[in-house]
């Protein structure tokens, strides 16, 4: 806990920890115990409080926090302690703790809106957001003074359930990091479906919510990677934690938008329901009823995803989605179809392809079930399970082809029950 008028929030984050059944050894800098004193602290929580790398009852007491702990969150963390830990200063217990350890770190930045947004404390959050740092985004709300703005700590159940997140991402061996396999790597996730304009009142549109290329975006940069969404949804879905999002509207802003940045990315995931056509010419002025039924000459828009396939660099993965609607007594057959077939026409690496015609399936609903076949004979079947589900399971797909883009997953069929 650091120095804000915030920590009274973190008191709150302490407790929900120690109701989920965390052992939670509070840590407080020296400003934090003028908001809020350590008394308040140590009666909640498992351990007495420590604020001092000096008097504490063990000779070093940040080593032995910081090696033994499964995670460390820092609520409220100022822009002190965001730029003390980004440049890898120890100027105090909490900095040596976090210097000290392996486990994950969540940060949760609370300050006043101009510091929030200055330039150095961006740079300093997006340092460790590349070091795989967890980043809780602070809110939009009052402030201390009674000002209104962003910078306003996340709630407590947000921050609670962040931690519980990351927390179960952990692979079972625990071999690679706590889940935090991605670290390190950019991912680009276009989301929603575009709208091309016949005129200034009407579009031509699809059913795609966005909700599982947000659901993949919070899924990558939970494993690590830092990740940019691009999306026609971004009004209407919340932003996913440590996310950027880049807001578009037709394919044409989607095209741009994806290649200009596609060269940096390590992976790009296209869930987004691109138009494949458009209005060669939008009206200028709202066409009338009474001048008749308009005639709106179509043009093909650009494929986005088949242009990054024909200019991808080596070791990109690029993972494509297929929305179909197959037979019924032929389902699993028809999907498989037309997945190799886009895989092979959009030179992806994976194809996450879903039969939009059965129920609870793809466009709107919370839940999904989806068939990722791989270039090279890949077949992940995931049943019926929410968004969040499917999004795991597509990232971990994503992440056996980072580790080892070469490795010959050659015809093996690996029929998948994780839904969970
Ligand atoms: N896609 C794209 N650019 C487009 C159209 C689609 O990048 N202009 C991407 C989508 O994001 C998705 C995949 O391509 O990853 C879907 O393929 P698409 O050709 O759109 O499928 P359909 O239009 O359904 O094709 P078909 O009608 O041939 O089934």
């Amino acid at each position: 806990m650091c120095g804000g008028i915030a920590a009274y929030k973190a008191v709150d984050v302490c407790r929900r920890l120690i109701d989920a059944g965390a052992f939670v050894s509070p840590v407080m800098t020296r400003g934090a115990t003028r908001f809020i004193g350590p008394l308040t602290l140590s009666a909640l929580a498992s351990e007495p409080v420590r604020t001092s790398l000096w008097e504490s009852p063990e000779p070093i007491p940040h080593t032995r926090l910081g090696q033994s702990a499964d995670l460390i969150v820092v609520a409220p963390a100022t822009a002190r302690l965001i730029g003390a830990y980004a440049a890898g200063i120890s100027s105090d217990l909490l900095t040596a703790t976090l210097l000290a350890t392996r486990a994950p770190v969540v940060v949760c930045p609370a300050m006043h809106t101009e510091m929030w947004e200055h330039p150095a404390v961006s740079e300093n959050i997006a340092t460790l957001r590349r070091r795989g740092v967890h980043l809780v985004e602070p809110e939009t709300g009052r402030l201390a003074g009674g000002d209104v703005g962003s910078g306003r700590l996340a709630s407590p159940d947000t921050i609670a359930a962040v931690v519980i997140d990351v927390l179960s991402g952990r692979p079972a061996d625990g071999a690679t990091g706590a889940g935090q396999q991605l670290v390190g790597l950019a991912a680009i996730v276009t989301a929603g479906g575009t709208r091309e304009p016949i005129d200034p009142v009407r579009f031509i549109g699809n059913r795609s919510s966005g909700k599982q290329g947000y659901a993949i975006a919070a899924e990558l940069a939970r494993r690590g990677a830092v990740v940019t969404v691009i999306s026609s949804a971004a009004a209407s879905l919340p932003r996913p934690v440590g996310v950027d999002v880049v807001a578009v509207e037709t394919a044409a802003d989607m095209e741009q938008a994806v290649l200009s940045r596609s060269e940096a990315a390590d992976i790009v995931v296209m869930a987004a329901a691109v138009a494949d056509f458009r209005p060669k010419a939008a009206a200028g002025q709202k066409l009338k009823k009474v001048d008749g039924p308009p005639e709106v000459i179509l043009e093909p828009t650009t494929d986005i995803l088949a242009a990054l396939g024909a200019r991808r660099r080596p070791g990109q993965v690029l993972v494509g989605f297929a929305a179909e609607t197959a037979r019924p007594e032929r389902a699993r057959e028809d999907l498989l179809r037309y997945a190799r077939e886009k895989l092979a026409s959009k030179g992806a690496d994976l194809i996450v392809a879903n039969d939009v015609a059965a129920a609870g399936v793809g466009f709107s609903h919370d839940t999904n079930a989806v068939l990722i076949v791989g270039s090279e004979g890949l077949e992940i079947d995931v049943p019926l399970a929410t968004k969040e589900a499917v999004a795991a399971a597509v990232v971990d797909a994503i992440i056996r082809r980072t580790a080892n883009p070469a490795a010959p997953s050659t015809s093996k069929s690996v029929h998948s029950q994780e839904t969970s």
